[in-house]
């Protein structure tokens, strides 16, 4: 089989994607500006190949992307990133998938036409909410509102997390965006705090509201829904806010972080209300089997479209949660 290239693998992300590609026996080549640290995790981890390319260079992202089967994406800011990386793979004729949570940046994306899959903010923000809202939905393909609340124990930001949140406040100019009437809106409003009532043992936590992440570019590209919030626990917002809150510290042997997670999907259709729910460990950990499933399945024709499309849409979203390290309930 030939080799899935992980673009940005020497990232925080990039390494667990790599990680779970080679616990999954799948060939792995490695790429990333950087060759000098490419040559050294390649030698820790011993069964992959490098080649290094940067993104003002198609030849060598060209060459990067020979022969290989799909590429992943985990090199933000993705602002900088996709455009020339999609175009790779466009003209390498394999699938892309990426991880990012640049609102601005998911947009451009999903906007793209393509003849390969094209698979944007396939990971924690973005595609896991995306995934939930559409498993709650089943053939449903409308609804009123759809909000997603991030509880989250904490939040130890990497460096590419931080680049992301000041790219996108540099792009909106400061400014806030929300996802309502059907449409992006920039907007000068103070965030407001409420609470939400997340299933047990998180129970009740103040959330800040309109905390707005990718699932207000993933949900809408294929549901017909004017309302989408999303939401995040004081806790969480208030570490990535402080410029002191250090990188996320492995605590087991897959690398994770002591960090929890739930994510609560609340989805109001024809007066119903349905939930779904899921917990887990490390919001960057759980990003690689989203990505690498994802992988998998189209490599395995398991899609249900093709071209650009999100989590959501390109998968059956109920089958593919089972086969994540998750615990999740659906209605
Ligand atoms: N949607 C989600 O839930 C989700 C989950 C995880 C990560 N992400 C996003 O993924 C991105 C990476 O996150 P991370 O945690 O892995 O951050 P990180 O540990 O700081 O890694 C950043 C990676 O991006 C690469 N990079 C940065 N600028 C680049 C450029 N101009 N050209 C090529 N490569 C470049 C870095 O390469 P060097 O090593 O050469 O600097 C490194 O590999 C961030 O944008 C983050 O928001 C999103």
């Amino acid at each position: 089989m030939s080799a899935v290239v992980v673009y940005g693998a020497t990232g925080h992300t990039g390494r667990f994607v790599v990680e779970e590609l080679l616990r999954r026996g799948l060939p792995t080549v490695i790429s990333g500006r950087d060759a000098t640290t490419l040559e050294t995790l390649a030698s820790k981890w011993g069964d992959v190949d490098v080649r290094p390319a940067a993104v003002d260079n198609p030849h060598s992202l060209d060459q990067a992307l020979e022969n290989a089967a799909a590429v992943i994406n985990c090199a933000g800011p993705f602002a900088v990133t996709a455009a020339p990386v999609i175009e790779a793979a466009g003209r390498a004729r394999i699938p892309y998938v990426d991880v990012a949570a640049e609102i601005e940046a998911n947009l451009s994306t999903i906007d793209r036409q393509a003849t390969t899959p094209v698979v944007p903010a396939m990971a924690f923000y973005g595609g896991l909410g995306d995934l939930l809202t559409t498993a709650v939905l089943g053939e449903r393909t409308a609804a009123d509102e759809v909000h997603v609340a991030y509880g989250l124990s904490s939040w130890h930001p990497t460096p590419g997390t931080r680049a992301a949140g000041q790219i996108s406040h540099d792009r909106r100019a400061g400014r806030r965006v929300r996802f309502t009437g059907g449409e992006l809106q920039y907007h000068d409003d103070r965030l407001l705090q409420q609470d939400w009532i997340f299933p047990e043992p998180f129970g009740r936590r103040r959330v800040i509201a309109e905390f707005t992440m990718a699932d207000v570019i993933t949900v809408p590209s294929h549901i017909a829904v004017p309302e989408v919030r999303t939401y995040m626990s004081v806790e969480a917002a208030g570490d990535l806010a402080d410029a002191d809150t250090p990188a996320p510290a492995p605590v087991d042997a897959l690398g994770r972080s002591d960090q929890s997670f739930v994510v609560d999907v609340l989805v109001r259709s024809d007066g119903v209300e349905r939930r779904a729910t899921a917990r887990g460990q490390d919001i960057y950990a759980i990003s690689a089997p989203l990505a690498v499933e994802a992988v998998r399945r189209i490599l395995a024709g398991q899609t249900r479209t093709t071209g650009v499309a999100s989590a959501g849409a390109m998968f059956d979203a109920a089958d593919f949660l089972k086969s994540l390290p998750l615990e999740v309930e659906l209605p």
